[in-house]
Parts: C-alpha cells; structure tokens; sequence
C-alpha cells in the first residue's frame, strides 16, 4: 500500500476524476489508515511504499505490478501522468526475493489483472478496452506461466476489471456482466457458473473493487447491497469507508497490490 500524501485530482484519466472539487487530504489520509489497520487486524502483513511528491495517484498501489508465485510482471501506465510510478514499484520488487519482469506493453497491473490460484490449477482474468492493452495478455501468460482469460471491458465508468471484477476466494468471483462485451460475458458464465452477480448499483459504489482473503470480504461502505450479497454467498463482510479515495475513481482494491510470494 501506498499513502496518500500527495493526493489530489489535478487530472481527469477516468470519469470519476472531477478537477473542479478540491479533496480532503487529511480524511484520504485517515481513510487510507484505517484501511490499512483493516488488514492489520485481519492477520495480513502490510508493506507500505513511500508516497512521492508530483505522482497522485500512486496511492492505487495495485496499478503498479501484478505477482503470481514470486514472478512479478511489471507495469507499464497507459497515461504520462503516471508513468513514474511504475520504477517505484520495481525498486520494492527489486529490493526483494522477486523475479520481476519489466514489460514490453501497456498494462496496469492488477487494475487489469485477477488471479484465481485454485480455478483450472491458477487462472488470470485479465481486462482489456481502456487501460491495458491486449498484447500485455500475452505477454503475461508467456512471463508468469498461467493461462491468461481476456476480457473486454465496455462502459468507461468500470475502466479497470478491479471495478467491475473480484476474486472471492481461490476458485469464486464476482461480477458486473454489463461492464462486460456480450463475448465476455458468455466465458465468464461459461467459467464460473456460480459467481455471485452483481448489479449496476453495486459496480457504481464501487463494491466490486474488494479485497478477499477468502473468509473476510474487505469492501466501501457505501456498497451495501454487495456487503448483503457476499454475506448471503457465505463471507464475513468488512465495510471500510474510502469516500475520498473513491473521488480518484478507485476504492479497496485498488488501494492494495497483493503479494503472492
Ligand atoms: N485515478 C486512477 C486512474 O485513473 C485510479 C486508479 C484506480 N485503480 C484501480 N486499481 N482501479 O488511473
């Protein structure tokens, strides 16, 4: 994770961004801390990156790389205004007991990338159609070993697959199928005839951009009726409040890059 000390919407590079309205750093601040003491609790060990000065949006950590069995596949951002961020997440790969692999395409790390370790033996869900390009899915099925399931994503308001996508547990997602091509919807229901459906008001509350660990579903508190829909599927749901976080056009998800060492 990576705090939000230098957060603001200086820039729009998704609907949600609105330059006009000035941002509460101190609540981002707050927020971002409980967040982070959320998954304290939890039991989860948190590194934490520094923040650097001129880079705003590096508080979405999750956007800077994507790792699978100790192999980190780097990313590469679609927009200038956050190109520096993604030295900052190979350093703290480097520094580590990773083989990271800087990419040739553009892609946005696990903004686009999900992994389902125990579906068809490791299973990447990888989005396409704003951010990452469709030739950074092959790319990291070829870096990281697994096979890579493309996505296209349709409504610019879900334009990460971590706003419209979530891994449940290691087998189990969830989804919004309007954020989805017709074709895409099909494999996901092909793939996964028993994820839990979520609607267009829960993908706008950002209920979808969650962080499972598999029993505990860490989720905006604003999305409550997908709080309702993860208890009924059999998860303990962990409301967290990210108001601020939400107005750069992200939420839990987003905030964390996970490790899988
Ligand atoms: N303002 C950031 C952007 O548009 C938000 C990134 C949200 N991150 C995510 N994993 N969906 O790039």
């Amino acid at each position: 994770m990576c705090p939000p000390e230098y957060f603001t919407i200086d820039y729009a590079i998704n609907p949600w961004m609105d330059t006009t309205v000035a941002v509460d750093a101190d609540l981002a601040l707050k927020q971002w801390q409980l967040l982070r003491d959320t998954l304290t609790d939890l039991g989860h060990a948190v590194h934490v990156l520094d923040a650097l000065s001129g880079l705003p949006d590096m508080v979405y950590a999750a956007n800077g790389a994507f790792s699978v069995d100790g192999t980190v596949y780097g990313a590469r951002f679609r927009y200038p205004q956050r190109d520096a961020e993604a030295a900052a997440h190979e350093r703290f790969y480097v520094e580590g007991p990773w083989a990271f692999v800087r990419p040739v395409h553009v892609n946005e790390g696990e903004g686009d990338f999900a992994y389902l370790p125990d579906a068809y033996g490791g299973l990447i869900l990888a989005g396409h159609g704003f951010r990452t390009d469709l030739a950074a899915h092959a790319e990291a099925q070829e870096v990281l070993g697994r096979p890579v399931i493309s996505l296209k994503l349709i409504d610019p308001a879900f334009y990460h697959l971590d706003t419209a996508l979530a891994a449940l547990d290691d087998r189990r997602v969830t989804y919004f199928p309007e954020a989805f091509s017709p074709a895409s919807r099909r494999v996901l229901r092909q793939l996964f005839p028993d994820a839990v459906i979520a609607d267009r008001a829960d993908a706008e509350a950002f209920g979808l951009n969650l962080l499972s660990d598999g029993r505990h579903v860490v989720l905006n508190n604003e999305a409550a009726g997908m709080a309702e829909k993860v208890r009924a599927a059999g998860y303990v749901p962990v409301p967290v409040e990210l108001s601020e976080l939400k107005r750069g056009g992200g939420s839990v998800k987003c905030a964390v890059a996970e490790l899988r060492p």
